[in-house]
């Protein structure tokens, strides 16, 4: 391919770029992935939660390139992954700035909890939009510095509910998730990038305080931890460790794979 991408500037090493990663989840893997010497861009509609998580870790996240010493390992960005002209300027601008895309974790998500009767149109189509279609326009953007790098990891954040079902609007979106990161994988491998999801059950974040107050939440909390096989539910830091397996080296010929981290809770529950 041409390189009309222009030069690359002074590489900051890895590059890895974190939608959603001002939430609990996105944050985790953003801990995650520093100590393993990833420079982190912390991506997400609400810029001031994307601020504190990269302020917080900044701190520990000096760059010890011999070139620019002590420069910012993670950086806070904003973009609505649900706008299209957003997500194309996003990934351009921070591509162009630290000069290549090595990893791109999709975790920006949304969950109205609408039972079928409550479905409204708006709702499905953000829920649509932010969850699978956002997943999409961001590989779609990174394609050129992919085409041009022959090297890449997506990690798309699914959802345990793409296999067993839940808020119909939101497991229809995780399952196409599924479905997306599959194609992606058949699409991506000629030019050596890798394309996997990583799907969680319940994990207690901010994202599931929309299922009530703190008593409604401790009482799902413990039917959801009574009924997984492992007896644990699940926490933020389960999942980066997925990610950052999925995003290193140590995954390099692992493609299109769903990799459940649910203690046992996508099982089909066999009694006999
Ligand atoms: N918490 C759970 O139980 C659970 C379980 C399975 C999967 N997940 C998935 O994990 C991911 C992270 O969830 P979390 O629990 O950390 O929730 P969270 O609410 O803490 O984080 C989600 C983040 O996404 C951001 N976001 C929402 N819409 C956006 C948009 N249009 N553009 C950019 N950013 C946007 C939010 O501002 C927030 O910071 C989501 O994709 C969710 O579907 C969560």
């Amino acid at each position: 391919m041409a390189d009309v991408l222009g030069p690359a500037p002074m590489s900051a090493g890895r590059i890895a770029m974190i939608t959603g990663g001002g939430g609990d989840i996105g944050g985790a893997i953003a801990a995650r992935l520093v100590p393993d010497g990833w420079t982190v861009i912390v991506a997400d509609r609400d810029a001031a939660a994307a601020r504190t998580v990269a302020d917080a870790l900044s701190a520990d996240a000096l760059s010890a390139d011999t070139a620019s010493p002590g420069a910012r390992r993670v950086h806070a960005r904003r973009v609505d992954v649900a706008d299209p002209a957003d997500v194309e300027a996003f990934v351009t601008a921070a591509a162009t700035e630290f000069g290549r895309i090595d990893a791109v974790v999709c975790a920006a998500g949304i969950e109205p909890p609408q039972d079928l009767a409550a479905i409204d149109v708006a709702s499905w189509d953000r829920t649509q939009a932010v969850n699978l279609r956002g997943p999409a326009l961001i590989a779609q953007a990174a394609l050129p510095w992919w085409t041009r790098q022959r090297s890449g990891s997506l990690v798309n954040i699914g959802s345990r509910t793409w296999l067993g079902g839940g808020h119909p609007g939101y497991a229809a979106s995780k399952a196409g998730l599924v479905g997306l990161t599959r194609s992606l994988a058949l699409e991506l491998a000629p030019l050596g990038v890798r394309a996997n999801a990583v799907a969680p059950s319940f994990v207690r974040t901010r994202f599931s305080e929309q299922r009530g107050d703190e008593r409604m939440l401790h009482d799902y909390a413990e039917r959801v931890r009574a009924a997984t096989p492992m007896g644990e539910l699940i926490r933020p830091e389960d999942v980066a460790n997925a990610v950052a397996f999925l995003v290193s080296d140590e995954s390099a010929r692992i493609t299109g794979e769903v990799l459940h981290v649910c203690a046992g809770s996508q099982l089909p529950l066999f009694l006999g």
